[in-house]
């Protein structure tokens, strides 16, 4: 099976021999990032030194005072951590959960990290597969009964990605009291927080408690993927674990990251900035749908998330078969449905210049 990092490679390969790609690959939003340069000028003498792990302290309380107020509730920089993206937080997090077996429950179709990353723990996933005809929407309460003595954690993406659907909160509210109940840990990835279309988007954050434990990236929300910073909210004494498994594996977060993240948390013109991203997303998301409706090629409406995830045609048997091809015939590059754990459909990834989605889109319908 062709992975993520395959159709990324060929895509690049194609652009530095001068050829001309659509590269839909990736979910790296290209939408403006707030103001940096100046920032980054006035920042970068204090940047030269290790931060804490876990974060600096100013950063923590920062994000536990924006969120706190967000969603009505009440953190604190002991339930702050601060990682090298969403990623290294996930991957410490699931170590740490898993550092004596168990089973975390990973929803299908899934980031494609989530596996990835539990096969290189102590642990295992089990895979509760959502179906097509539900439109990849999870039924929670078929979720709740795949709950067992071995199970650690779940794993929810909301916004999701890839099929940009979003949990409601009756939902929410439901596994709120199951893994109360049960003890066990709730892990919801909300890293596409903003790119909320039908104003369904709930955090888990409304009902936080030791058992719920979230994740954010300025990679999304920001569009600053490469400066690695995300931010999660758990338990203080899980935090503080974690803390310590980061001491020995990155030392801290990106220093000059943290300081500029937290003077964008800061600006006044924040909500401005983050209302912006969203309606650049949303203007994507309905240029996408508009056009595949119109060209009757199937796919899953997307509420939210950057990404949209369309049906092959029926001649193909596997994504990557027709991801490949469209690649070499159309010069369009997209990611394949297997490594979401669903083979009959791919991805793509909204958040480009609208010319090159356009294009892109047009060169897909034709290829069908
Ligand atoms: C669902 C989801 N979670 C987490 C991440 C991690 O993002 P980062 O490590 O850049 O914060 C991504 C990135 O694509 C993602 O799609």
């Amino acid at each position: 099976m062709k992975t993520l990092a395959y159709f990324y490679q060929k895509e690049r390969e194609i652009k530095e021999k001068g050829g001309k790609v659509i590269g839909l690959t990736l979910t790296s939003p290209t939408f403006p990032s707030p103001p940096l340069k100046k920032r980054v000028l006035r920042l970068l003498p204090h940047s030269f030194s290790y931060s804490l792990s876990g974060g600096n302290l100013n950063l923590r309380e920062t994000l536990a005072n924006f969120y706190s107020k967000k969603w009505n509730i009440k953190l604190s920089k002991e339930n702050v951590f601060i990682g090298n993206g969403g990623k290294e937080i996930l991957f410490i997090l699931l170590n740490l959960i898993l550092k004596d077996g168990g089973e975390v429950i990973i929803i299908s179709p899934y980031w494609s990290s989530y596996p990835r990353i539990v096969k290189r723990t102590k642990g295992n996933f089990k895979i509760f597969k959502t179906l097509e005809k539900d439109n990849f929407y999870p039924n929670v309460e078929s979720l709740a009964k795949e709950i067992n003595k071995k199970t650690k954690a779940i794993i929810i993406n909301t916004p999701n990605n890839p099929t940009g659907k979003i949990l409601r909160e009756k939902d929410i509210k439901f596994l709120v009291e199951i893994v109360k109940k049960k003890n066990i840990l709730l892990i919801s990835d909300e890293v596409y927080e903003i790119y909320d279309f039908e104003g369904l988007y709930c955090s888990f954050l409304k009902y936080f408690s030791k058992n719920i434990f979230c994740v954010f990236s300025a990679s999304k929300i920001f569009s600053m993927c490469g400066w690695r910073l995300g931010w999660c909210f758990g338990d203080p004494k899980l935090i503080e674990e974690m803390k310590d498994y980061q001491a020995d594996l990155s030392t801290s977060p990106h220093t000059l990251s943290q300081l500029v993240v937290n003077e964008i948390l800061n600006d006044k013109n924040l909500q401005k900035y983050l209302e912006k991203n969203r309606e650049l997303a949303k203007e994507r998301r309905d240029i996408a749908v508009d056009f595949f409706s119109k060209k009757r090629i199937d796919f899953i409406f997307p509420e939210g998330g950057i990404a949209l995830f369309v049906k092959i045609p029926q001649r193909f048997r596997k994504a990557s078969q027709f991801a490949k091809i469209l690649l070499e015939r159309e010069k369009v590059s997209v990611a394949p449905g297997e490594i979401f754990g669903e083979e009959k459909f791919f991805r793509i990834n909204l958040a480009v210049n609208i010319e090159d989605l356009k294009e892109g889109l047009r060169r897909i319908a034709k290829f069908y």
